[in-house]
């Protein structure tokens, strides 16, 4: 290879293309298969070869994807981790092959935070808060309680873990809010749907609220909520994470209260920050993205501005 280096003319060196070894999770959700459409039109705008792999929602294919972008010797590795903890070997492995890696939407909750340059995406947490305040807004001028039940994402994933946190937070100043049942749909229709009836079934007159920690697995439990005769939107309110194209439509169906932003268009800035790390400029070690909340009422105007 370095014959073949030496034996090339200047600017054919110049050109050689920076490689990027990207591990998505999968395609849960309208939400992920627009990341990964951003993730891989980005790198084609920016020229970037990309080694793109699916780990159909196993950290197993996750750490076995890091270790051949490690072997292949790709410039750059990103992903997005199904779940925050567990990566650490295959991280210290991929530092010491001197190999930078990029988190992208998901964080890992390693101590050693040299194992990554930087973390690009949402603020959970805040998404949960952001959640919250709606719901108490929502309710001020009523009085009794307010049954709440949740459908949370994947078990040991950022997304699920903070999101829960962040609305607890928000709602346990009011004693009255309640979340009566917590359960995870895997943040697909198909769980979201399959738990909602479940909940139907075990507390059919009870429920006021349902929080769903992403547009899909609300949108699933809509299906439910109308398949029991029932009226999502108005018998029971309904708030998701997301902001997908599916939310949207929802939402001006009269089924779906809220969606609070959570947005999958990352490629470019990512792209940006491979092209930094190997240029050696410096980035920042959190890269947040800046989001907003959808209520129902604002949907049909914001729709066609949508791009996911
Ligand atoms: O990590 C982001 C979350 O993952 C999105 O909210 C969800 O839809 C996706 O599957």
């Amino acid at each position: 290879a370095l014959a073949l280096a030496a034996s090339l003319p200047l600017p054919a060196l110049a050109q050689k293309k920076i490689v990027l070894g990207f591990s998505q999770i999968g395609a849960e959700s309208e939400w992920r298969t627009a990341n990964t459409e951003s993730i891989k039109q980005a790198a084609k705008d920016a020229g970037i070869e990309l080694k793109f792999a699916d780990a159909q929602q196993k950290q197993e294919n996750q750490i076995k994807a890091i270790r051949s972008f490690i072997a292949q010797k790709v410039d750059v590795i990103a992903f997005s981790p199904v779940v925050e903890s567990g990566f650490e070997t295959v991280l210290r492995e991929a530092k010491a092959a001197k190999i930078p890696v990029i988190l992208t939407d998901r964080a890992v909750n390693a101590k050693d935070d040299s194992l990554w340059v930087t973390f690009m995406g949402s603020d959970f947490l805040e998404e949960g808060r952001k959640a919250g305040r709606w719901l108490l807004d929502k309710e001020k001028n009523t009085k009794g309680d307010v049954n709440i039940v949740e459908l949370q994402g994947t078990v040991g994933s950022a997304p699920a873990i903070d999101r829960k946190k962040g609305f607890e937070e928000i709602i346990k100043t009011q004693p009255r809010f309640k979340i009566v049942r917590s359960q995870t749909g895997d943040f697909t229709r198909a769980k979201g749907k399959e738990v909602m009836q479940a909940f139907l079934k075990a507390d059919p007159k009870k429920i006021n609220v349902l929080y769903a920690h992403n547009d899909d697995m609300a949108i699933g439990a809509i299906q439910a909520i109308e398949e029991a005769g029932l009226k999502p939107g108005k018998d029971i309110t309904i708030i998701s994470i997301d902001g997908v194209k599916g939310a949207f439509e929802a939402m001006m169906a009269g089924k779906l209260n809220v969606s609070v932003e959570c947005s999958p268009l990352l490629g470019p800035q990512l792209m940006k920050a491979v092209q930094d790390v190997v240029a050696g400029k410096p980035v920042p070690k959190r890269i947040v993205t800046q989001e907003s909340v959808f209520p129902m009422e604002t949907a049909a105007a914001e729709f066609p501005k949508r791009k996911y």
